[in-house]
């Protein structure tokens, strides 16, 4: 305990000789969440490191998030305290190689109810379908936001895909959020196979579960999760759209549906209000990789500092421009 105060004490240090700002996904540890300057979701994250004032950024999420910021703010150097930790979804697509078979992937269950067929890497579906504009989820590389049309993050897609032209939209990586972006927009949404595998093990039959041994809750779920759980859910959003939700609604008890290190803020906002994860296993081991230590070698040493090439870079900053200026 003395350890982790003295800690977190250096990191403080460290924070003021850099000039830094720590910035943490709210599916991160406890105690990394409670040492950062702002925790939030992608986009308000991706908001806040295009306005903060600062000379390095620690981002404490997973690749996508640092390079996202720093397609933003590339003046700043940005920081991945661990730069293992990846989005095995934004993986899933890339601009040239091909599709990789997901079978093995621990979590993949096949979804025959797929509405529109997928190609084999984005240049392939674009060819696919001329003039279509296309979608890229936030959880994507930077070549793959460079090759899209616009950035969506879960906050926003509804809004992002209404606002293009046309009655179709190429929508990658995530098949569910596209399936939802589908289901809540007047548009034909042509949806890649990609999927979160912490929120895609998630059934309807768990969602059912949940709402009878928690008759009282109100269901919050995240669009990562299978249109399935999406439809029984009682209110379907971003990580801190759940948060925003429990702090406004008259209700007093939830079951979380998204990644369980949303609790820690849930709680700690909402002492008075109970929270019941969806399921227990739900947890990200990419999000879980950064720690108090980790992030104090990052500071103390200026390691793992994440860029992109130039020429990519700006490209996909107009993905992500065209995305904040809505
Ligand atoms: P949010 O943008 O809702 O925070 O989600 C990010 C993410 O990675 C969800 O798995
Ligand atoms: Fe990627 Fe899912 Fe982890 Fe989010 S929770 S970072 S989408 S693997």
């Amino acid at each position: 305990m003395y350890k982790e105060r003295e800690l977190v004490n250096e990191i403080l240090d460290l924070k003021k000789q850099r000039r830094a700002i720590i910035l943490a996904h709210n599916y991160q540890r406890e105690e990394v969440q409670d040492i950062a300057d702002f925790v939030g979701d992608s986009l308000e994250l991706s908001r806040t490191a295009s306005k903060i004032d600062c000379d390095v950024i620690v981002f404490c999420g997973v690749n996508f998030m640092a390079e996202s910021a720093y397609i933003l703010s590339p003046a700043k150097t940005v920081l991945l305290p661990e730069p293992g930790a990846c989005c095995p979804m934004a993986d899933m697509i890339q601009v040239d190689a091909p599709r990789k078979l997901w079978p093995n992937f621990p979590g993949y269950t096949e979804q025959p109810k797929l509405l529109y067929p997928i190609g084999f890497t984005l240049r392939d579906i674009k060819a696919q379908y001329p003039g279509v504009p296309v979608v890229c989820y936030v959880n994507t590389t930077a070549e793959v936001k460079a090759a899209s049309d616009i950035c969506c993050t879960s906050a926003n897609v509804v809004k992002v895909v209404e606002s293009l032209p046309g009655d179709t939209v190429i929508c990658v990586p995530d098949r569910n959020l596209s399936m939802w972006a589908q289901k809540n927009t007047g548009k034909k949404v042509i949806a890649w196979d990609g999927f979160c595998h912490v929120h895609d093990r998630v059934t309807r039959e768990d969602a059912l579960k949940a709402k009878e041994k928690y008759p009282d809750a109100l269901l919050m779920a995240h669009p990562e999760c299978r249109l399935e759980v999406l439809e029984v859910a009682d209110h379907v959003t971003s990580t801190s759209g759940m948060l925003r939700f429990a702090k406004s609604s008259p209700n007093k008890e939830f079951i979380v549906g998204t990644e369980t290190g949303i609790m820690h803020r849930l709680q700690k906002e909402n002492p008075e209000k109970t929270f019941h994860p969806l399921r227990r296993d739900m947890i990200c081991p990419n999000m879980k990789k950064t720690t108090l230590k980790s992030v104090h070698a990052a500071l103390r040493d200026m390691t793992s500092v994440v860029t992109v090439p130039e020429e990519i870079r700006v490209r996909a900053k107009i993905s992500l421009d065209r995305m904040l200026e809505l």
